[in-house]
């Protein structure tokens, strides 16, 4: 059986090479399929539930990605388009306050209707619309926000793993998402590396396509410190369980330890001790936990308060991006789990969000959370870069969310 999560075209540069080669048309189907292959081993009611307000049913990802084409592209741009349906703005509009009002977000698991079959017939709208929109000549900045597009499904594609892996967590049965999901290669334990300070650019370098939170580029000043090559380990974190990571105080964050305590943290999100062994539910279902494997599903309170115990901290967002540009040998850079950063998600100086309704894409984030870098197994190929910045809020634990460790040198 072929694995439905595909990551047989490696992240990075040539993926992205390709990208610029393609045609819009062409990766506009691309991306479009790539969503409903993730669907294909769902039934309808896989399709509806929501196991928390922090996750979408996947009916909703596929509307809410068709949504976002008809009403940023094809709306204002292609003369005489006609909407799918009038109440699809409410029930698909995700945040954006200046399109209008929106079905709150905790309960887009009770929207039994549309049926499944009917958001897929209004993808078909949409794909037939968007391909008669892309034969034309398109400006500079409607290739942008095609692109953007592309990118957004994109995102949604990961959300969408991410949401039913916690759906089919609840499930006694123990379905898995993926069944032919093998998990990310594992490897030793990892080595610190030191990289000089001194000024450093920062940001986007003109790639074909970046979010605008990634810009604009700048230069920081970096005092010299060292940075792990590999993340941190499934087995460095059972260490870390059983010499009282979890009950020490001393270790924690103020705000992360009464979280800890409110949730009764024990372990990464997921995990489960049967008898001797841990398991944890992954893409492709309950697995042993892999010793060798890098840790997923942990918070940025864990994180912290792990590296904490090892004598380490966080790299900063700035320090994580000049050691990937800078040296070579950094391993599991984009393609295993998002590392947490001690930077807070801000604007870079002199960022200014788009003054329409986009705009609001993700510059009105940019409080109460931090940046996590570098790319997951379950993100589409080619779709992060090393300018990507992702965010999260500290006590998030259900994305791909791992460690990679930095410290002050001596
Ligand atoms: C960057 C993953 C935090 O989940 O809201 C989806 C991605 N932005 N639609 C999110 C996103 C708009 C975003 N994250
Ligand atoms: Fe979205």
């Amino acid at each position: 059986m072929q694995a439905l999560i595909d990551t047989s075209t490696a992240p990075g540069a040539p993926a992205r090479a390709r990208e610029g080669l393609l045609s819009l048309a062409d990766r506009y189907d691309a991306v479009r399929a790539r969503t409903e292959a993730l669907v294909e081993g769902l039934g309808p009611e896989d399709m509806v539930v929501q196991s928390m307000p922090d996750a979408s049913p996947a009916k909703w990802h596929l509307a809410h990605t068709t949504w976002f084409f008809e009403t940023f592209l094809l709306g204002p741009n292609l003369p005489g388009y006609q909407v799918f349906d009038a109440d699809f703005g409410y029930l698909f509009n995700s945040y954006y306050e200046a399109v209008g009002p929106r079905h709150p977000r905790p309960l887009r698991g009770l929207l039994t209707r549309p049926a499944s079959q009917r958001v897929l017939a209004y993808r078909r709208h949409v794909d037939r619309h968007m391909r008669a929109f892309l034969a034309g000549e398109l400006s500079p900045e409607l290739e942008a926000l095609v692109r953007l597009g592309f990118a957004h499904e994109e995102q949604h594609q990961e959300l969408l793993v991410m949401d039913m892996q916690h759906l089919f967590a609840q499930s006694p049965l123990k379905p898995a998402f993926d069944p032919a999901w093998s998990a990310p290669a594992a490897g030793t334990a990892g080595r610190f590396r030191p990289v000089g300070g001194g000024p450093v650019r920062i940001g986007m370098t003109g790639e074909v396509f970046a979010f605008d939170n990634e810009g604009p580029a700048h230069t920081v000043w970096l005092e010299p410190f060292e940075i792990a090559d590999r993340l941190v380990t499934n087995g460095q974190w059972l260490a870390f369980m059983a010499l009282g990571g979890y009950r020490r105080a001393d270790l924690w964050l103020s705000d992360g330890w009464a979280q800890c305590q409110a949730d009764g943290w024990e372990a990464p999100l997921y995990w489960q001790h049967d008898g001797e062994a841990w398991s944890h539910m992954t893409p492709g279902g309950w697995r042993p936990v892999d010793p060798d494997a890098p840790v997923t599903h942990v918070s940025y309170y864990e994180a912290d308060a792990f590296a904490r115990w090892a004598g380490a901290r966080l790299p900063t967002e700035a320090e994580w991006e000049h050691a990937v540009r800078s040296r070579g040998d950094l391993e599991q850079v984009d393609d295993v789990a998002w590392q947490w950063t001690s930077s807070a998600y801000a604007p870079y100086p002199g960022f200014r969000a788009a003054d329409d309704a986009v705009g609001e894409y993700n510059g009105k984030f940019m409080s109460g959370q931090m940046v996590l870098r570098g790319g997951a197994s379950v993100t589409p190929p080619g779709h992060a870069r090393v300018s990507y910045r992702n965010f999260y809020r500290h006590a998030q634990r259900w994305m791909f969310s791992g460690v990679r460790l930095a410290r002050d040198p001596g």
